[in-house]
C-alpha cells in the first residue's frame, strides 16, 4: 500500500486513555518493506519536535497536541520459523499473537494474556504479568535505526532487559524502531502458577493439569476482574512501576507499616506494590473531574470520559507527591508521557 502522510490527525482512537489530541503529521506503516521510505518521509515532516513512534498506544499519555510526525507501526504477520521459534511483525496485537501461539500448541506466553498493546512495543518495556516477563521467552528482534536506516538484529543480551525496562528505552536505544520479534517457545508445558491467585483460580475451576489455554483463560478472568477494559474506561494499565527499594529503607518502612506487602528482588533490594502505597496514602478512587485513580485498583489511572492529558498528568503528580510525603518513596511513571 502506498504511504499516505496525513496532517492534523486525530489521535483519540489511537491512545488507550482515549485522550483527545492531534498530530501535526501522521504516517501509518502497514508494509514492512516500506520502513526505510516511511522513516525518510516522517523525518522530513517532523520539524524540531521529531518523529514519535506509536505502537498500540496503550502505554502512552498525551498531554498536548504533537507538532512533529507520528509514525504508526501497523505491520501484520505471524509465522513459525522452525520447530520452536515463532515470529510476529511489530504492528500485531500482543494478545492476538499470544492466542495464535497457544492455538498452535505452544507454551510460554500464556501468563502474558490480555496485555494491551502491540508486539513491537512488548520488548521495549519487557512486559510482564503473573510472575512471567517477556525476556524469559524472547529470542531476538530486528530493529531499524531512525537515524541511519540500518536494520540490525538484537539478541536478548543486547536488549539488556530488566523490570519494565530495556536497552530500547536508553538514550542510545531510542533511535531503534522494532520491526519484528521472535520468541523461543516450548511444546511441553512448564507453567508458572505461583503468582497471586492463579493456581487457586485454576483449582476452583476443577483444573489440576492445566493446558496453556486453561492458564491463559484463568489469567484473562483475573485481569478482567481487577483491571478496567480500556474500550469501556480509558486507561494505560499500571500507571507507575512498582518501586524497588534498598533493604534498609524497606525495614524502616515496615516498622511503621507492618502489613505492607513486599517481594524480594535482587540482592538486598525489595519490591513494594505501588498500588498498596497509593491506596494507603489515601488516593484510591480519588477523582478530579473525569481524571481518576481507579476505585478497584489503585495503580491504574482512568479517564471517565473527557479528561485531558494534562488533568491526568496533574493527578499522577499529586499521587506521586502524596506517596513521597507519606512513605518517602518516589514512584516512577510506567507510560511514556508525551
Ligand atoms: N494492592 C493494593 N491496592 C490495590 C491493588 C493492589 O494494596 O488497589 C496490593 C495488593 O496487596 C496486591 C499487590 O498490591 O497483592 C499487588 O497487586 P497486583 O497483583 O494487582 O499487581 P501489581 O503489582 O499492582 C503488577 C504489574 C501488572 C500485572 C500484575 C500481575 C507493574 C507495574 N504492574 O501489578 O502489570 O498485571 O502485577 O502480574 O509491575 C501493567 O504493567 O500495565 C500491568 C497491568
Amino acid at each position: 500500500m502506498p504511504l499516505n502522510l496525513e496532517s492534523n490527525y486525530d489521535l483519540t482512537a489511537l491512545n488507550s486513555f482515549g485522550v483527545a489530541a492531534r498530530a501535526a503529521h501522521y504516517l501509518r506503516v502497514t508494509d514492512d518493506a516500506s520502513f526505510p521510505e516511511a522513516i525518510q518521509l516522517a523525518r522530513s515532516h517532523a520539524g524540531e519536535r521529531g518523529v514519535f513512534v506509536l505502537g498500540g498506544g496503550s502505554n502512552l499519555l498525551l498531554t498536548k497536541d504533537y507538532d512533529g510526525c507520528v509514525l504508526h507501526i501497523a505491520t501484520q504477520g505471524m509465522r513459525v520459523l522452525d520447530e520452536d521459534v515463532v515470529e510476529a511483525m511489530a504492528g500485531e496485537s500482543w494478545h492476538a499473537f499470544v492466542m495464535w501461539t497457544i492455538n498452535r500448541g505452544y507454551c510460554g506466553l500464556e501468563n502474558l494474556t490480555l496485555i494491551h498493546g502491540s508486539v513491537g512495543a512488548a520488548p521495549i518495556q519487557n512486559i510482564g504479568a503473573y510472575g512471567v516477563e517477556l525476556k524469559e521467552s524472547f529470542h531476538s528482534c530486528d530493529a531499524i535505526s531512525i537515524e541511519t536506516g540500518e536494520t540490525r538484529r538484537f539478541g536478548a543480551e543486547e536488549c539488556a532487559f530488566s523490570y519494565r525496562n530495556s536497552y530500547f528505552k536508553s538514550f542510545a536505544g531510542r533511535q531503534w524502531i522494532v520491526r519484528r520479534v521472535r520468541f523461543k517457545l516450548s511444546r511441553s508445558p512448564k507453567f508458572k502458577l505461583d503468582y497471586g491467585d492463579l493456581r487457586k483460580a485454576l483449582i476452583a475451576k476443577g483444573i489440576l493439569n492445566p493446558s496453556a489455554l486453561d492458564v491463559s483463560q484463568a489469567v484473562a478472568e483475573i485481569r478482567m476482574r481487577k483491571l478496567p477494559d480500556p474500550v469501556l474506561l480509558g486507561n494505560a494499565g499500571s500507571f507507575f512501576k512498582n518501586p524497588v527499594i534498598p533493604a534498609a529503607q524497606f525495614l524502616a518502612l515496615r516498622d511503621q507499616n507492618p502489613a505492607m506487602p513486599h517481594y524480594p528482588d535482587d540482592d538486598g533490594w525489595m519490591k513494594i506494590p505501588a498500588a498498596w502505597l497509593i491506596e494507603h496514602a489515601g488516593f484510591k478512587g480519588v477523582r478530579h473531574g473525569d481524571a481518576a485513580v481507579h476505585a478497584q485498583h489503585a495503580l491504574v489511572l482512568v479517564n471517565h470520559g473527557n479528561a485531558t492529558g494534562d488533568a491526568l498528568w496533574a493527578l499522577a503528580q499529586e499521587v506521586q507527591a502524596g506517596v513521597e510525603t507519606k512513605f518517602g518513596v518516589k514512584l516512577k511513571p510506567e507510560p511514556i508521557i508525551l
